[in-house]
């Protein structure tokens, strides 16, 4: 029988270091680009893939995120006596229904994989989705409904990737390339940032992915990786191992690297310039700085 994937991890237990002072009191998945969290970009994608289960591996510290999930009831009703019909229509459309979402706390920060190991139990036995909010993507259809589609065919392990320069492919987790057949990759595995000119390829994995529970067994290993952590590559390296498949996905769209500071000014500036009531006001504001700019030189 073919299976469909229905819940999605999200890890959101990361210290947000980079984005200090901001986030020392604020957690960094609630950092908005223009007015949403990055972690709603990240449930609105999974939802449209499908999901309907979303796990959050969270730590201490990070309670304005499961508020931000809450229903807002007294706001609400002070938009409708307003008749600020629209202010609110967006507000309800962040309220998560009870129970399609849990709070897992990842108790020590041991590593990606640790962190996915974390949910094992609500995901039990089935294919599941990791969304890692920091990556954010932009594109007509969201990557994880692609990917999902790309799921249903191989039912297999997908994970995201995207060409990288070579002198970043020590960033990320790097696809060991079997048959190159476009948009889906076969791999003979995956390293985790690899050393600079050890790549074995310069797809990396970008943050989402379709895994079989067999990555949970092989999780269980605890074995640390790269940076002295229990990396989810390898855990998917392992499953590949066992004689799994595991695909790159090209997907279309654009990543934006939000987990640093330059990358989530350039999904500021994308996703306030896809909006109709800011388009006109930020492109002349950036035309001026550019030719201010170029006068200077
Ligand atoms: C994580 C993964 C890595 C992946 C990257 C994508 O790394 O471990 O395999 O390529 O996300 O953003 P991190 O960025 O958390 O160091």
């Amino acid at each position: 029988m073919r299976k469909k994937v229905t819940k999605a991890i999200f890890p959101v237990a990361g210290l947000g270091t980079r984005f200090l002072p901001a986030t020392k009191s604020v957690p960094k998945e609630i950092m908005t680009l223009v007015d949403r969290p990055l972690v709603q970009y990240a449930i609105d994608e999974a939802r449209a893939a499908g999901i309907k289960e979303f796990i959050f591996v969270t730590s201490r510290g990070k309670g304005a995120l499961e508020d931000y999930f809450d229903n807002a009831p007294q706001l609400e009703q002070e938009l409708r006596r307003k008749g600020k019909d629209e202010l609110l229509e967006i507000l309800k459309s962040t309220n998560m229904e009870s129970g399609e979402i849990a709070y897992m706390r990842q108790h020590k920060p041991l590593g990606l994989g640790h962190a996915v190991w974390c949910a094992r139990r609500l995901i039990a036995n089935e294919p599941f989705a990791v969304i890692l909010p920091d990556d954010v993507i932009a594109g007509d259809k969201p990557c994880l409904a692609q990917m999902v589609e790309a799921f249903e065919e191989t039912q297999s392990n997908i994970v995201a990737a995207m060409e990288v320069p070579e002198d970043q492919a020590s960033s990320y987790g790097v696809l060991d390339i079997k048959e190159d057949m476009g948009a889906i990759v076969s791999t003979k595995g995956m390293v985790e940032k690899p050393e600079f000119g050890t790549a074995p390829s310069n797809l990396a994995v970008i943050g989402r992915y379709i895994l079989t529970p067999t990555v949970l067994q092989k999780l269980n290993k605890k074995r640390t990786g790269a940076g002295g952590e229990i990396q989810l590559t390898d855990a998917i390296a392992d499953a590949r191992e066992d004689g799994e498949e595991v695909y790159g996905y090209r997907f279309k769209g654009q990543r934006f690297d939000c987990g640093s500071k330059a990358g989530f000014l350039q999904a500021t500036v994308a996703f306030a310039l896809a909006r109709d009531e800011l388009r006109d006001d930020l492109w002349a504001y950036l035309n001026d700085v550019v030719h201010s700019e170029k006068a200077a030189q």
